[in-house]
């Protein structure tokens, strides 16, 4: 039987993805720049044999839909590349909420592709499992890097210029922390595909975000580079808030927050106001992440658990890439 386990992180973005310029190939409008989340693991064992029927996917227990295009599309596309016909059972578990705004869909692609990979006796280089984990979904890609990492938008058709990499090992910050606070742990109600591909069609603010982005990616890398901790998130914060711009302003309007959302997000503003260097990012999803130095995690974390409906924080620091691991799921 053909067998393998792999593990990826999540990804939270710093500078945000929204939007395709190829919706099959999954080349974005804007690159994008994230850290990877050594607290968000995401663990997948496939193994491909003539003994199974049908393909299936198990996510944290719960038996998936055939439906879920992502998953099966994507295991179609690698099947495709190997030249192999035989069917697939995938289980997978995350050690926090997903499709909730965590970005699970990073962590669980990217580890089913370098998992399938391995499987089908595919060797790919870090660059070429990137533009492959992208097909499966975008931020996908990021997740396949340690640290923090860019997603270079890239001007070819073919995508083949639209690949992620590192530009500062977990080492090259070591302080750098975000905080997951969890407020909902409900299954988000509007996807990112489609989300995004209403945005493009009906956002007033569509070309302007295109265009604030990149420039945040680029100077985002400079500040990184740096270690300007408070430029990098100023600069994350408002990011996220262009973007929410985008989808609030999309028809029908995407909105992610709740109230708790925005508890969290004036919990954050007082921080700062009371000198303490924190912000926001949020993505789709209610979730809000906060973006510290390690010296201020404690107090941060003691005034984020005293906001009214927040469930969990998860503390996380840049974890690694992607990578095969020899304990099976199954
Ligand atoms: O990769 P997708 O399709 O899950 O899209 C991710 C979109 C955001 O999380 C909102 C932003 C980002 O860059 O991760």
């Amino acid at each position: 039987m053909m067998k393998e386990t792999a593990q990826a992180h999540a990804n939270i973005a710093l500078v945000k993805y929204w939007g395709k310029r190829d919706e099959q190939l999954i080349l974005p409008t804007n690159s994008s720049l994230s850290m990877t989340c050594d607290g968000l693991l995401t663990k997948t064992t496939i193994a491909f044999s003539k003994q199974y029927t049908q393909d299936t996917l198990t996510i944290n227990g719960k038996i998936a839909s055939q439906g879920d295009k992502n998953v099966f599309g994507h295991l179609e596309r690698m099947r495709h590349l190997a030249g192999v016909r035989l069917n697939a059972k995938i289980v997978s578990e995350s050690n926090f909420p997903v499709a909730a705004g965590l970005a699970s869909s990073s962590s669980g692609l990217a580890a089913l592709t370098l998992a399938a990979m391995q499987a089908l006796g595919l060797k790919k280089s870090e660059k070429e499992l990137t533009i492959l984990a992208r097909q499966g979904s975008g931020s996908a890609s990021r997740s396949m890097c340690e640290g923090f990492a860019v997603w270079h938008r890239g001007t070819k058709k073919d995508g083949t210029d639209s690949f992620a990499e590192t530009i500062a090992t977990k080492n090259n910050w070591k302080e750098f922390r975000m905080i997951a606070t969890v407020v909902s742990e409900e299954k988000k109600h509007i996807g990112s595909r489609s989300g995004m591909a209403q945005s493009m069609k009906t956002s007033p603010y569509f070309a302007t975000w295109v265009n604030a982005a990149e420039e945040d990616c680029t100077r985002m890398q400079e500040e990184i580079a740096k270690k300007d901790f408070e430029a990098v998130g100023m600069r994350a914060e408002q990011n996220a808030l262009k973007m929410h711009a985008v989808m609030i302003s999309t028809n029908p309007p995407i909105i992610y927050w709740i109230p708790k959302t925005i508890a969290v997000m004036e919990a954050v503003q007082e921080l700062r106001a009371e000198g303490i260097p924190a912000y926001f990012t949020i993505d789709g999803g209610p979730q809000v992440k906060i973006i510290c130095l390690e010296k201020n995690v404690s107090t941060i974390s003691k005034k984020i658990k005293s906001v009214e409906g927040v469930l969990k924080t998860i503390v996380c620091k840049p974890g690694d890439g992607a990578s095969v691991v020899a304990d099976h799921l199954f």
